[in-house]
């Protein structure tokens, strides 16, 4: 862990030279189908994630590889577009690098985004849920291995990874915007394959209200650090076994594009309360 404290200063170093600014207020992560967003954002700055010491490359395709620095209401954001995960192969220390090396940067506030399956009733694809906790159902931990007091505690406290002060002020968004302030528990399975009906059944029996592979790693590596955290999931279909039909990647991508303008407008709105801090 001595080491990675070391790497993550180096990225933290090219991402201040590349920028010009020496912090940032704030990190958004942006899952499938939402990497397009980082370039409409005016005045920004790109970094690819290949010029970075110690950024993991993404494989899976609709994922873009690069860090924006965006000015936002005179604050500054960082936006990655683009994340590994962990069923790629990659080690959890590597899944998580770039969140913590965002927040090593300064930033206080991280927002997740992704993409997921429906479990609850009355969730359907195209809705937007703020994600009130999670289940993680795959055994493995960004934390396991020695700890570095310095990045953070050896048992950080879990109970509430998911800012209630920033959940409430989203959901506040949400209903301005005229979109349903849904919230929901996020089962993390391992992937890359879909899940079993009865693995889904599960999921719901342990309180899950909806499921993905991915977010549950750098939300917890950013409580660990002791930044805020907040996540919106895109509901792309209903989890296995909720409906009959067959899951395939191409309806997630498609139901992610269907839904981009939706996602952005909310985004839009939420950055500025993203950035905020006293
Ligand atoms: N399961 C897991 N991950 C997902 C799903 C799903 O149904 N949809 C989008 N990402």
């Amino acid at each position: 862990m001595t080491d990675d404290l070391h790497a993550l200063h180096a990225a933290a170093v090219v991402i201040a030279a590349r920028s010009g600014l020496d912090s940032h207020d704030a990190a958004l992560v942006l899952g499938s189908g939402l990497s397009r967003y980082a370039s409409t954002l005016p005045d920004s700055i790109e970094i690819p994630y290949a010029d970075i010491p110690g950024f993991p490359l993404p494989r899976v395709a609709g994922h873009r590889a690069s860090l924006f620095s965006v000015p936002i209401e005179g604050r500054r954001l960082l936006v990655l577009s683009g994340r590994v995960h962990a069923y790629e192969g990659w080690e959890m220390s590597e899944v998580v690098f770039a969140i913590r090396a965002a927040i090593s940067t300064g930033a206080r506030q991280v927002m997740l985004t992704n993409a997921a399956g429906g479990v609850k009733d009355t969730f359907a694809p195209g809705d937007l849920v703020i994600i009130s906790d999670h289940l993680n159902l795959t055994g493995r931990s960004p934390l396991t291995g020695q700890n570095d007091d310095r990045l953070g505690p050896r048992f950080p406290d879990m109970s509430e990874v998911y800012s209630r002060n920033l959940r409430e002020r989203f959901a506040q968004v949400f209903t301005n915007l005229g979109i349903t302030p849904h919230e929901g528990v996020y089962a993390w399975f391992p992937g890359p394959s879909y899940e079993t009906p009865a693995e889904v059944e599960m999921a719901k029996r342990l309180g899950a209200d909806l499921v993905g592979m991915s977010t549950v790693p750098e939300a917890i590596a950013a409580r660990h650090m002791g930044a805020q955290v907040v996540a919106v999931s895109l509901i792309t279909n209903l989890a296995a076994g909720i409906s009959d039909t067959p899951l395939s990647h191409h309806e997630v991508t498609d139901m992610a594009e269907r839904s981009i303008s939706r996602f952005t407008s909310v985004l839009d709105r939420v950055l500025p309360i993203l950035v905020e801090h006293d």
